[in-house]
């Protein structure tokens, strides 16, 4: 299991982002995009004409989070402009298997994400539809939240889960991912991880993606 960082632009600076995205470039391995719509969450950000324009401006890789209504609606045109990762929320998705088969088939990486109430297990048969699995530690809507604890043996549990399933699931975690936080969710079982304010909020960016990589990598007591 590679370790993979993915920096939050959330907690970037959102006039200046073909800069803030050049802060992490070649050292992170994903700029995570957090769409939120008023509506799923209670927050407004980004669509995908910034994505679209983000695109232009940085060769690190897009993870689209989409945390927003009728994501089978609107999932398959961030894949169709060029993100390489889209991930919809099984609590907004009405279609999820076909959705999820629309992102892979528009060439981009299929994410599902689950709220901290929504328990991995009924989504273990979707598992091959799947190329990430996001187990939320913290309520979707906001950066700079405090890490929820209490979803770490979810995360143990999604393991297990893509283990036994045996193909390639990556597994991510997003929200209150940091310097204290991030070894607990790698011992976990967790490989990609998404940090906002951990990331943005230090005063340098790339070396900030770096410890928490070297964190990450630490040998970890086994998960199972
Ligand atoms: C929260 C977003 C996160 C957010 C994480 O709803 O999905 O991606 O940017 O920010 P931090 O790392 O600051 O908790
Ligand atoms: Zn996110």
């Amino acid at each position: 299991m590679a370790v993979q960082i993915s920096p939050s632009i959330l907690s970037a600076d959102f006039a200046r982002l073909a800069d803030e995205a050049a802060r992490v470039e070649g050292i992170a391995d994903w700029l995570h995009v957090d769409v939120m719509d008023y509506r799923f969450v209670p927050n407004l950000t980004l669509g995908l004409p910034v994505v679209e324009s983000l695109l232009k401006a940085t060769t690190t890789p897009l993870d689209c989070h989409l945390m927003i209504e009728e994501p089978d609606r609107w999932a398959p045109d961030y894949a169709e402009a060029g993100a390489a990762s889209v991930t919809i929320h099984a609590e907004a998705a009405r279609a999820a298997v076909r959705t999820l088969r629309a992102i892979r088939a528009a060439g981009a990486r299929s994410g599902l994400a689950l709220n901290p109430a929504t328990p991995v297990e009924l989504y273990e048969d979707l598992l091959p539809e799947i190329d990430m699995l996001l187990v939320m530690t913290v309520e979707p809507g906001f950066g700079g939240q405090r890490f929820l604890d209490i979803m770490l043996p979810k995360v143990s549990r999604a393991r297990a889960l893509i283990d036994k399933y045996g193909g390639e699931v990556w597994l991510q975690v997003d929200g209150g991912v940091s310097e204290t936080t991030i070894e607990r969710c790698a011992e976990a079982g967790a490989d990609v991880f998404v940090a906002g304010n951990a990331v943005y909020g230090a005063d340098d960016p790339a070396q900030a993606v770096r410890n928490l990589r070297s964190l990450a990598e630490k040998p970890h007591s086994t998960h199972a």
